[in-house]
């Protein structure tokens, strides 16, 4: 990344927990000079260390919520007029993610639509060490730190929901996904690398003449007719739920096509950008444009959506001349 351009840039990290995202905002201007205290700037290096572990944490409050809800469930006890046991974990799960970025990072806004306020239940979380490096993430040490005023970074975190809360802008630039089920953590940097768990897939250019199609679950029909439309009747089309999920299974080779014909909010693709540019994968609308995060800009892709590792300028030409969406 080059810091000394006299345009604005702006770019966020976006980090993905199954239904919350996190947000990671951050803009500079000009060429300024770092300030010499130390502590008016972050290292990005060590936000996305911290943004890893606070998405396990999270992660990890999901997964004990679900558990109990299940529990919960099999003694045939109602749930009526319980404590939710979801809401809790969602709770519980925004509630150690917010709090331990903030005691982490205490000069970073950070924006959460339920942690706005204090909350003295769940502050008490504990600090991220982010000297330590991460098990099963290692990789990221090899890595330059990457400085940025902390007043510039804002990180985001919201459900799904919450679109009214989205702004940001330009590019996605860091990418986390994280399955709390089967505890795994994927992540991007885009012009850096990918974690050490996404492996490189062999390019075959075989491929083009029979893809596999990944779609999504909801209305699987049309989009399957308009795959074999466009990529030919040898296309094979398999359904899955989850933008991020589809995304992963481009990335790691399973599938040559993610295709997303109908409108789909910018927050289930933007880790998941992040993640497939970084390995010079492409993510596009089905028309060729790029996804723009931009504040003011609709939150909705409405022209669906292409992703590909390789060969997208010719899937996307097969698109525009063989099918409209
Ligand atoms: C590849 O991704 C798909 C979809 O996300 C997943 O089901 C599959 O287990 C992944 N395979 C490997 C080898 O990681």
């Amino acid at each position: 990344m080059n810091f000394s351009g006299t345009l604005r840039i702006n770019k966020f990290a976006c980090f993905i927990l199954v239904f919350i995202l996190f947000l990671i905002v951050y803009w500079r201007t000009g060429a300024a000079e770092f300030p010499s205290d130390k502590s008016d700037l972050v290292n990005l290096k060590s936000l996305l260390k911290a943004a890893i572990q606070a998405a396990e944490r999270g992660g990890k409050k999901v997964k004990q919520g679900k558990d109990h809800e299940l529990n919960v469930k099999s003694k045939g006890e109602t749930l009526e007029g319980a404590n939710d046991p979801v809401t809790d974990a969602d709770y519980a799960s925004h509630c150690a993610m917010y709090y331990a970025l903030k005691n982490t990072f205490s000069k970073l806004t950070i924006v959460s639509e339920e942690h706005s306020k204090d909350d003295s239940t769940c502050a008490d979380q504990p600090v991220i060490d982010v000297e330590e490096s991460v098990p099963n993430h290692e990789s990221i040490e090899s890595m330059n730190d990457e400085h940025v005023y902390a007043k510039d970074v804002t990180i985001w975190i919201d459900p799904l929901d919450a679109t009214q809360e989205y702004t940001g802008m330009g590019v996605p630039i860091i990418g986390v996904i994280h399955y709390p089920f089967t505890p795994r953590t994927f992540w991007g940097w885009y012009t850096k690398k990918p974690s050490a768990n996404i492996l490189n897939v062999e390019y075959n250019e075989e491929n083009k003449h029979h893809p596999k199609v990944v779609v999504s679950r909801s209305h699987p029909g049309k989009v399957a007719e308009l795959s074999k439309q466009a990529f030919g009747s040898k296309t094979t089309v398999a359904t899955a739920a989850g933008a991020g999920y589809k995304v992963m299974g481009v990335v790691n080779g399973t599938y040559d096509v993610y295709l997303h014909a109908t409108a789909i909010k910018k927050w289930d693709l933007c880790a998941g950008d992040a993640i497939i540019k970084t390995v010079n994968g492409r993510m596009t609308t089905t028309k060729g444009d790029i996804v723009d995060y931009s504040p003011d800009g609709n939150v909705k892709v409405s022209h669906g959506i292409l992703v590909t590792r390789f060969d997208h300028d010719y899937y996307l030409s097969k698109m525009t001349k063989e099918a409209k969406p």
